[in-house]
């Protein structure tokens, strides 16, 4: 009977599967791109602060003074950004929000797999791009599309694209681009500028990898203002708590302690990729806070995966044609970093 009290659409649905959350303390945690360090002093001061009585009222519903600071770290004005409950909330509003009814989404294959989940939400038809043989930058030069998010830098690949290319897709498709730069601290190049001179393109950002605050849940969205007007008219009228608000701002008001977490995930992030070379992985260069890799012959990725699992160093492992030979493993700290190649060693 529930067949017919559920939406169609909703009854068939594959849904989003996020990476494990096990309770055990001891695991190496190398599997959802979580920052291995803490966040700012000024958020444990900001949870110290906070008075419990004021949890009485409502927050603020567009939060604004976080928008104002927001908009003076990208140099744009307030009505450009958008508060969300964690940038997956802003990336539902997208979808929701830019094309018409059944028109297609696009994304590249492989990328982040909330997309295909949103668009079958929606009932709108994917139009996924593949990219190239080693993930890179594929786009055909007649391809359009109403809806299209690209992550950049890419997941679970964590490649750049050539800002170039982006900057012509943007300027070329004349629907909506969404670029989810979730991971564009720990890049060279990022779009946020495109996203306050295009009509058409968004930008959206959280706190969750460079800030240290996947538990937190604050992402935000840039663009015009109007496309960014168009978001709130879908937003809850109290998406973001009043204690996050108060976190967040800390958080945004520290970019130092910002800077520096990064610049050490960063030094991982290469000393990890040049010893994984060495024992034989294929690398993706990464600008991320992951590396997309693929094992040696003798020890295929699932079976790496499931060992490692057993040793209790968990990493992400996608099975399916394009993702099935590589592993993701988040960049931890230098001795997570080092029990996991330990572990690779003892394996291979
Ligand atoms: C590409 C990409 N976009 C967005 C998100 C979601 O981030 P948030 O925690 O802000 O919802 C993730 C999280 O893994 C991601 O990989």
């Amino acid at each position: 009977m529930n067949g017919a009290r559920i939406r169609p659409a909703v009854a068939a649905l594959a849904a989003y599967t996020p990476g494990e959350q096990p309770r055990e303390p001891d695991v190496v945690k190398l599997n959802t791109n979580e920052n291995p360090y803490p966040p700012s002093p000024a958020v444990a001061e900001a949870i110290r602060r906070f008075d419990a009585e004021l949890l009485r009222r409502y927050p603020d519903p567009n939060g604004d003074r976080l928008r104002e600071r927001i908009a003076e770290i990208h140099r744009c004005r307030p009505e450009n950004v958008i508060c969300a409950n964690g940038s997956d909330e802003a990336l539902v509003w997208c979808a929701r929000a830019f094309g018409a009814r059944g028109d297609p989404i696009g994304w590249f294959d492989p990328s982040y797999s909330l997309y295909p989940v949103l668009a079958a939400a929606e009932e709108r038809p994917a139009a996924p791009v593949p990219l190239g043989p080693n993930f890179e930058w594929a786009m055909p030069a007649d391809y359009r599309a109403p809806l299209f998010f690209l992550t950049h830098p890419n997941a679970p690949t964590g490649r750049a694209y050539p800002r170039a290319r982006i900057e012509e897709f943007c300027r070329r498709n004349p629907g909506v681009v969404v670029v989810d730069e979730a991971y564009a601290d720990f890049a060279r190049e990022n779009a946020a500028d495109l996203a306050l001179a295009f009509p058409n393109v968004v930008v959206t950002r959280t706190l969750s990898k460079s800030f240290s605050l996947a538990g937190l849940r604050f992402g935000y969205a840039l663009g015009p203002a109007d496309l960014i007007g168009a978001l709130f008219k879908l937003k809850d009228s109290y998406n973001v708590d009043r204690l996050t608000q108060e976190i967040a701002l800390a958080a945004l008001s520290d970019l130092d302690h910002l800077r520096a977490n990064v610049a050490r995930i960063v030094a991982t992030r290469e000393a990890a990729a040049r010893r994984l070379t060495g024992l034989g992985f294929a690398v993706t260069p990464s600008e991320a806070n992951f590396l997309w890799v693929k094992p040696p012959a003798a020890l295929p990725a699932r079976t790496l995966f499931e060992r490692l699992r057993a040793e209790r160093i968990f990493i992400r492992y996608f099975p399916g044609p394009r993702t099935g030979e590589h592993v993701r493993i988040t960049v931890g700290t230098d001795a997570q970093m080092d029990r996991l190649l330990a572990a690779v060693e003892r394996l291979l």
